[in-house]
C-alpha cells in the first residue's frame, strides 16, 4: 500500500489533538505523518516519544518533549502497528521500539493506532512475525522455547551483527504458521520466559484504529462496546 494512506491515517489523527494535551508519541513511518501534521497545527501541546528516532522528529519540527519522571497520566496516545485484528489487539515492535510503545500507551486515557488498512487480521503473527525484546544474555534460550513453543523464531539482525533497541536488548521476532488462537494467552506465556522484556502484543490498550487506504479514505474501526469517539 502507498505512502496515501498511512498520510491519510496520520493527519486524521492530528485532528483529534486539543490544545493543552499531553501526548504520546509513537514510532514509525505512519506516525511520521501524524507528527508533521501536529507541527502544523500549531497547537500548545508536548508529548513523551517512544523512540530516539520520534524524539528527533520532534524537535525538528519544534514538539515539545516530557519524560515518563515527570508524567502521570498522558491524554493521548497516537502510534502505528505491524498487524491488528478486529478486537483491536495490536502487533507492533516492527522498527524495535515496542518497550517504550507500550510503557506509553499503558499510561495513556485513549490510544489511538493509525496503519494502512492492509494491516487488519484476521489472525495475529501469521503474516507478520511478533517481535519480542529480549535481554542479550538470554537471547539463546528465549529463541528456543518459543520454538519449543510452535513459533518459528529468529534473532533479528542488522547487517552482520545482532539487532539493538534503544534499550541495549535484542529482538526476536516469531511467527506462528496460521496465526494465534488468543493473543492474550500468547503473550502472558512469552512474558514470563526468563529475559522476555516484552513482547509486542498490545492487548486491550487500542480504544480506536484510524485505516487509510490508496484513495485517502479514513476507516474507523472501535473495539466491541466502545463508542466511536
Ligand atoms: C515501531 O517499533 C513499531 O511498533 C511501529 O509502530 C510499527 O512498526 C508501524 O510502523 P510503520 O508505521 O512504519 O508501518
Amino acid at each position: 500500500m502507498s505512502d496515501v494512506g498511512k498520510r491519510a491515517a496520520g493527519e486524521a489523527a492530528a485532528e483529534l489533538v486539543e490544545d493543552g494535551m499531553r501526548l504520546g508519541l509513537g514510532t514509525g513511518s505512519t506516525v511520521a505523518y501524524f507528527l508533521d501534521a501536529l507541527a502544523a497545527r500549531g497547537l500548545d501541546v508536548a508529548g513523551v516519544p517512544t523512540s530516539e528516532a520520534t524524539a528527533a522528529r520532534c524537535r525538528e519540527l519544534g514538539i515539545g518533549l516530557l519524560d515518563t519522571a515527570g508524567v502521570a497520566r498522558l491524554d493521548l496516545c497516537v502510534d502505528g502497528a505491524d498487524e491488528l485484528d478486529h478486537a483491536l489487539q495490536l502487533t507492533k515492535g516492527g522498527g524495535g521500539a515496542l518497550l517504550r510503545e507500550k510503557v506509553v500507551a499503558t499510561l495513556s486515557d485513549r490510544f489511538v493506532v493509525i496503519a494502512t488498512a492492509d494491516k487488519l487480521v484476521d489472525r495475529l503473527c501469521d503474516t507478520f512475525a511478533l517481535p519480542i525484546e529480549v535481554v542479550p544474555f538470554a537471547v539463546g534460550p528465549v529463541t528456543r522455547s518459543l520454538q519449543g513453543l510452535g513459533f518459528e523464531a529468529s534473532v533479528r539482525m542488522r547487517g552482520d551483527a545482532a539487532y539493538r533497541t534503544d534499550n541495549g536488548n535484542a529482538i526476536v521476532d516469531a511467527r506462528c504458521d496460521g496465526g494465534v488462537d488468543d493473543p492474550a494467552v500468547i503473550d502472558v506465556t512469552i512474558g514470563l520466559l526468563p529475559g522476555v522484556v516484552e513482547t509486542g502484543l498490545f492487548i486491550d490498550l487500542a480504544d480506536l484504529a484510524l485505516l487509510g487506504d490508496d484513495n485517502g479514505e479514513v476507516t474507523r474501526v472501535t473495539t466491541v462496546g466502545e463508542p466511536d469517539r
